[in-house]
């Protein structure tokens, strides 16, 4: 097994993600289908979770974050890497040994609308676990269990037999975190669970989830497509970028000293409240569209669209790793940067 990839290593990884990668074959033809190409959804990705830490994970729409989370959860099978709960490979488990495991790590989704079924009630949607694990909650305990969940969650224990549609957005994210937690689980891996919510529901629902972390001494792995919504509840924050990480570190290391190009540019474009906070800081206005992952750029794979790409960029592969100008210099910019050339810049947003 590598290394750990983060340096709080006094801390106890929970989950340590090696290599990880996720293609998805592009096939051509009806009948006879043939293998054209595959999609690099997740191409080589490392990361451990603490036990206790929300990490949060950012980066644009397609990069990746969903088949991340699908393959923690083993929803989908890996092509490559290793998934480790525990110290226990769960890419490799099948049938009982997989859900064995499956009870510790639950997920909440994005899209509360489309996650709850419409015709099952609330009490069913929630109890809905216990099917499968009868012996978190024997059948005459059930009602019993979500009731006592809708009231961890905020609602009324007497909402049971009501229907998804009788509740509002918020109220409906509420309802899928109390089934993700009817089975006591370690781990929740949390998919945009408020991106589909309004603003002012969002840091209600937020604030719940960073208060029921404490509660049952959750870990979150927290994936948002923004890095304004993970500041509050992250630890730790991952920037990724086409199948790849691309910066990782503290809350402090990421907002307030990223050397990535990239992280850099996403926190230039974090609208700044305070005009005068702005100050003499660029703005760092990123030009194209986000290659295909069907056909990803060679060598470091934001050169398409970094303003600093040289020659060196297209033919080697920036390794995520502590840059060696930035280690010994005790900097909070010392943390892993899959760049050449990190190094920190003072943008707009990250103050
Ligand atoms: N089942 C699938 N088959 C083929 N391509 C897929 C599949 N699931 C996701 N992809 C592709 O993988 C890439 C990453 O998708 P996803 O993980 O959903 O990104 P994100 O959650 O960051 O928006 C996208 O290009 C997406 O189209
Ligand atoms: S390796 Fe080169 S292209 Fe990639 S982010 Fe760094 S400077 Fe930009
Ligand atoms: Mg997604």
């Amino acid at each position: 097994m590598a290394e750990p990839v983060t340096k709080n290593a006094d801390r106890e990884p929970i989950l340590q993600v090696r290599n990880l990668v996720k293609h998805f074959p592009l096939t051509q033809g009806v009948l006879f289908k043939k293998q054209v190409g595959a999609v690099k959804a997740v191409d080589g990705i490392s990361f451990d979770l603490y036990r206790g830490e929300t990490l949060g994970i950012v980066g644009e729409s397609g990069c990746g974050k969903s088949t991340v989370a699908k393959l923690l959860m083993n929803l989908e099978r890996a092509t490559a890497g290793e998934v480790f709960y525990k110290g226990e490979d769960i890419t490799k488990l099948t049938g009982r040994a997989l859900k064995a495991v499956r009870r510790n790590i639950q997920m909440v989704f994005q899209d509360p609308y489309t996650s709850l079924n419409p015709r099952m009630t609330v009490g069913d949607i929630i109890g809905e676990p216990f099917d499968i694990h009868p012996e978190v909650a024997p059948k005459g305990d059930r009602r019993r269990k979500v009731q006592e969940l809708l009231d961890v969650v905020g609602l009324n224990p007497e909402y049971l037999n009501r229907y998804p549609h009788q509740f509002s957005g918020g109220q409906r994210q509420r309802i899928g975190i109390a089934r993700g937690l009817a089975l006591n689980p370690e781990i929740i891996i949390c998919d945009e669970p408020v991106s589909a919510l309004d603003v002012s529901v969002q840091a209600q629902v937020v604030n719940l989830m960073e208060r029921l972390q404490d509660e049952f001494e959750l870990s979150y792995l927290f994936i948002a497509h923004d890095l304004s919504v993970v500041r509050h509840i992250s630890d730790r924050v991952g920037v990724m970028y086409l199948g790849k990480m691309a910066e990782i570190g503290t809350d402090e290391e990421i907002y307030e000293h990223p050397t990535h190009p990239y992280t850099q540019a996403l926190l230039s474009a974090v609208p700044v409240p305070d005009p005068e906070a702005r100050g003499g800081r660029e703005r760092i206005i990123l030009s194209g569209d986000v290659p295909s992952p069907a056909n990803p750029p060679s060598g470091c794979r934001f050169r398409t669209r970094c303003w600093k790409a040289q020659d060196k960029c297209a033919e080697e592969t920036p390794l995520l790793a502590v840059p060696e100008a930035l280690k010994d210099t005790g900097s909070l910019a010392a943390h892993e940067s899959a760049c050449h050339f990190a190094e920190e810049k003072d943008v707009v947003g990250a103050a």
